[in-house]
């Protein structure tokens, strides 16, 4: 899969999350002159929005080809590779850091936090917006839950720590963070729709070809798409986001 695919699902995610950033975006009174970080900005999903909050939006992504993209598609974004761990500017840069489906890969997110705060101004905010909690999905019917079983196997192996959304308030209170405010991205489901099947199945096939043949994938596939036609299926991942001032 190539970074145009990455880049319409991180835009989709990017949608989910929408109404908590519109939430504390206005809270924060961002305007023309804030210094807004992305850590993780991988594609560049967010850069748009943020680029029009303000010019100094900048992104890092140790994935020096996904930063290419990002910075061919929003050439105004400020873009380097770099590692979260090891962020190239001074302390006290930002008014905002902010991270959107990070955390979940990386082995110390507490290092990484700290880092985040380092960054980020004496009364400026750290936000992650988005990170699930695999252990804590709810998959019915049964199909839907050996395909989690099946997907989460090969989230672990492919690096993602399954339970980091329940941790993030620890991660930030470990970090050093006083009064830290952690909420959860609510889900909603319609009985009529049929479009979401195909776009949800590319990442779950993405993620079983990690741990299956192909012949035993699309077999999974055909049962959970005669079983999602029936009606009722759901799968839904809490995912929890946390914010905190710097003082
Ligand atoms: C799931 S993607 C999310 C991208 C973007 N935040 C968004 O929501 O559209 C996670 C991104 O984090 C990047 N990443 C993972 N570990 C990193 C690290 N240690 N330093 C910098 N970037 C990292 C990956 O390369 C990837 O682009």
């Amino acid at each position: 899969m190539d970074n145009a695919f990455w880049h319409q699902r991180f835009i989709l995610q990017s949608l989910w999350t929408k109404p908590l950033r519109n939430h504390l975006y206005k809270k924060l009174n961002l305007h023309a002159h804030s210094k807004i970080l992305e850590l993780g900005s991988g594609t560049g999903a967010l850069l748009c929005e943020n680029l029009a909050i303000s010019p100094l939006t900048f992104g890092i992504d140790f994935d020096h080809a996904r930063t290419i993209f990002a910075k061919q598609n929003f050439p105004n974004s400020l873009l380097t590779t770099a590692n979260a761990y090891h962020l190239p500017f001074p302390a006290g840069s930002f008014d905002l850091s902010f991270c959107h489906y990070l955390l979940l890969w990386i082995d110390n997110p507490v290092d990484v936090l700290n880092e985040m705060r380092r960054v980020t101004r004496s009364g400026g905010t750290v936000i992650a917006f988005a990170e699930p909690d695999y252990h804590a999905r709810i998959d019915t019917p049964q199909i839907f839950q050996e395909i989690a079983f099946l997907q989460n196997e090969s989230l672990q192996n492919q690096g993602v720590r399954l339970d980091t959304g329940r941790r993030l308030m620890q991660y930030f209170i470990h970090a050093g963070f006083g009064d830290v405010s952690m909420g959860m991205l609510s889900g909603e489901w319609n009985s009529k729709q049929t479009t979401e099947f195909e776009l949800e199945w590319e990442i779950i096939a993405h993620d079983l070809q990690k741990v299956l043949p192909t012949e035993k994938v699309n077999e999974l596939k055909l049962k959970a798409f005669e079983s999602y036609a029936r009606g009722g299926a759901i799968s839904f991942i809490p995912t929890f986001y946390a914010w905190a001032s710097v003082e």
